[in-house]
């Protein structure tokens, strides 16, 4: 699969089978992560793993993320916003999405996670201060469900590029 076959045909995964990631699989989620650009080579970020079933329940009692029960695996991203204030969230972001689109090869779903509380996310998983929550992944391989969220959020739909693009002054069309 190549980088835009997995842009293409990635989507958010919010039912998950219950067999484990394998981890050579997870391993090389990871790896691209690890090899995001960051500003300034910084890497402000840190990953914390959770496949333990109590905690994901625990995070899935956010109000958009009651799927984490069954994902075998959570990703919670981190970024260290004292080392790096400005550019930590972005970096981390692009670090997730990264996994994302590698994971999306690997034949396993994903499904970005805003709904969090980072108090509790921060108790729960031990995070110290100087690291902000800055995103949470789910990743395990896809079960077939009708999938409301998608319906509600209107899934794949997207704006046109010519709604969200111009060219060489901002409303300019080609
Ligand atoms: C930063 C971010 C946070 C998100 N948070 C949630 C979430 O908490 N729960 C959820 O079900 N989907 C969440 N999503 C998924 C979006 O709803 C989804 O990406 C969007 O509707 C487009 O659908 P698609 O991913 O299938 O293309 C999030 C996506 C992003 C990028």
């Amino acid at each position: 699969m190549d980088v835009f076959d997995a842009v293409r045909v990635r989507r958010s995964v919010r039912a998950y089978d219950t067999t484990p990631v394998p981890k050579e699989s997870l391993d090389k989620v990871l790896e691209s992560g690890r090899l995001a650009p960051s500003a300034s080579n910084f890497q402000p970020w840190k990953f914390i793993i959770v496949t333990d079933k109590a905690k994901r329940t625990e995070l899935s009692k956010a109000r958009y993320a009651g799927f984490l029960k069954e994902s075998p695996v959570v990703i919670v991203g981190c970024g260290d916003r004292k080392g790096s204030p400005e550019w930590y969230a972005v970096d981390t972001t692009i670090a997730l999405q990264n996994m994302v689109l590698t994971a999306t090869e690997e034949g396993l779903g994903t499904c970005w996670i805003g709904s969090f509380d980072e108090d509790r996310v921060r108790s729960l998983l031990s995070i110290p201060d100087e690291l902000s929550v800055v995103a949470m992944l789910s990743v395990g391989y896809p079960r077939k469900k009708l999938d409301l969220a998608s319906m509600i959020t209107g899934g794949r739909n997207r704006k046109a590029l010519e709604d969200v693009v111009s060219y060489e002054e901002y409303g300019a069309r080609r």
